[in-house]
């Protein structure tokens, strides 16, 4: 059974595009609570209008925000992440929970910082790091979490709570999130740029444009939840639409003499070697 969050009071740092995303989904769903919620933001004009918007308390004072949080969820830029933790550092208590979704940063690096900035009075923290993605706006994230060292089974528990309530989630083994990085949270540009070629296909062929992108946009789907529900290997269910001297062999051909294959799997592999570099840029 999900753990019961409604009485946890939850801290989001940073809440921009996903950590926005992420409270739509808490409060819309009520997850967590709007008066045990509170954000925060870097600029001030953003706090005024995303509290408007929200119904919770944003401020800009990240030290203030996590006071008394059960759970603080880090939704700031990856080179933000070690400036915002020194500064929380002394405020956070000892047993709240730290979810962390920036790229690069690994949990071991979240717990040293936590513990460097309290000379040691915070070297135990549970710390889950997790990878969501955008599609998490209609619920349809795809979320890969793993554990830092004093993250307990019932810490992950909490974190896939969170996650499932944009999508699905899966737990890995820290040394996949790079990879996670560049093929989940990356992909769904990937997936768009995809999409809009097969409706300009369609433009070519005569279709209007909305038809055209309609057509592309639900048959990306189709073939996504197919995939998903029957568990098929998409080689099978690629051979299954795929007629002997059909019109579907014709455009087979093109692809692979336009190398899609190998260009998407050198876009994944280029993407999860850049997810390794950020947190060490300025
Ligand atoms: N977008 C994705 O697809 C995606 C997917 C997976 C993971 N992530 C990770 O999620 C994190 C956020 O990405 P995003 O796309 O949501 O970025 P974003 O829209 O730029 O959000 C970052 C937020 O951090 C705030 N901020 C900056 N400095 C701060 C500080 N010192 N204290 C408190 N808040 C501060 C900004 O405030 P203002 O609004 O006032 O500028 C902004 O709201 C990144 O670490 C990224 O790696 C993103």
């Amino acid at each position: 059974m999900s753990p019961k969050l409604s009485d946890k009071k939850l801290t989001v740092l940073g809440a921009g595009k996903l950590g926005g995303i992420l409270l739509r989904a808490y409060l819309k769903q009520g997850l967590f609570v709007s008066n045990r919620v509170i954000a925060t933001v870097k600029h001030a004009e953003r706090a005024a209008a995303l509290a408007k918007e929200l119904g919770i308390a944003v401020t800009t004072d990240n030290r203030e925000a996590v006071k008394g949080a059960d759970i603080v969820l880090l939704t700031i830029k990856p080179q933000t992440v070690a400036e915002v933790l020194q500064e929380i550092a002394l405020e956070i208590g000892a047993d709240t929970l730290v979810v962390c979704v920036a790229a690069s940063v690994p949990a071991g690096f979240v717990e040293q910082q936590l513990a460097a900035a309290t000379s040691g009075r915070r070297d135990e923290m549970p710390v889950v790091r997790a990878m969501p993605n955008t599609p998490a706006a209609v619920h349809c994230g795809m979320t890969a979490i793993c554990g830092g060292t004093h993250a307990s089974a019932h810490h992950l528990d909490i974190a896939r709570t969170m996650f499932d309530a944009v999508g699905r989630t899966i737990v890995l083994d820290e040394k996949h999130m790079d990879a996670v990085t560049g093929l989940s949270a990356s992909g769904p540009a990937f997936a768009y740029i995809i999409l809009e070629s097969l409706a300009e296909g369609g433009v070519k062929v005569g279709l209007p444009r909305d038809v055209a992108t309609l057509l592309a946009a639900q048959t990306m789907k189709g073939a996504a939840s197919v995939v998903l529900e029957t568990g098929d290997h998409p080689a099978l269910l690629k051979d299954a639409v795929t007629t002997p001297a059909g019109c579907t062999i014709d455009g087979i051909l093109e692809l692979e003499e336009g190398k899609l294959r190998v260009t998407l799997i050198k876009a994944v592999v280029k993407a999860t070697s850049r997810a390794g570099e950020l947190l060490f840029e300025k």
